[in-house]
């Protein structure tokens, strides 16, 4: 059989794939108007005077091996992505305060930023991305992955912009079960 997740390929953000995500974030007005998906990452981007400064501190990520990341190809062109790591690489989650009340442990792997391009959304590109990411995560050791979704049952329908972390029901798709509510 064969799915629209066939049609897709995914590399590693690295700086030899650096313009292709360039390529995707500026077609898409820098990402909430300026992000570069920096928000998980320990600087954050509330620090951040341009986006100018974030797409800097993007690149100084992806060049000192501090960013995990899949990026999802349609033929050669860079339509989505997914962004994972270890909770020290991306420790800006929302909700923090309530999150860390009832922590009993940190998980080994978090799911950040999760983005399919206009145009492309629907198509099962953030699947594709979220595949990519488990499997990079299972190759190297594997262990505990949290993602932080919104909730998308009981709910009327959402256009994609408001799933910044992606809907549950992409992660329950996966095997993910919500174990507590932040949010
Ligand atoms: C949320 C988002 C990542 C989904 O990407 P996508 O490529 O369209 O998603 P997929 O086609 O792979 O969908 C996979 C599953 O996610 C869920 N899903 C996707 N979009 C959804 C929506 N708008 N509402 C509810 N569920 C949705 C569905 O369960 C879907 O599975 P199904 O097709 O079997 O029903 C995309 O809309 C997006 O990028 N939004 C903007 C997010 C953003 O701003 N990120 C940057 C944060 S800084």
């Amino acid at each position: 059989m064969t799915t629209a997740a066939d049609a897709y390929t995914t590399r590693a953000l690295t700086a030899q794939t650096w313009d292709d995500f360039a390529a995707l974030v500026e077609e898409n007005n820098g990402v909430w108007g300026g992000c570069w998906c920096m928000g998980f990452h320990p600087e954050g981007v509330r620090g951040a005077t341009s986006a100018q400064d974030n797409q800097a501190a993007k690149r100084a990520h992806v060049d000192g091996g501090t960013c995990h990341q899949l990026l999802v190809y349609a033929d050669d062109r860079c339509i989505g992505w997914c962004q994972y790591g270890p909770p020290a690489e991306l420790p800006n989650i929302s909700n923090r305060k309530t999150y860390d009340k009832e922590l009993d442990r940190l998980p080994d792997w978090r799911i950040g930023c999760i983005f399919t391009g206009k145009g492309h959304r629907g198509h099962g590109v953030a699947r594709a991305a979220v595949a990519a990411a488990l499997a990079q995560i299972e190759t190297a050791g594997g262990g505990v992955v949290e993602a932080y979704p919104e909730q998308s049952a009981d709910r009327p329908a959402q256009r994609g912009a408001y799933f910044h972390t992606g809907p549950e029901s992409l992660y329950s798709q996966f095997g993910f079960e919500r174990v507590r509510r932040i949010a």
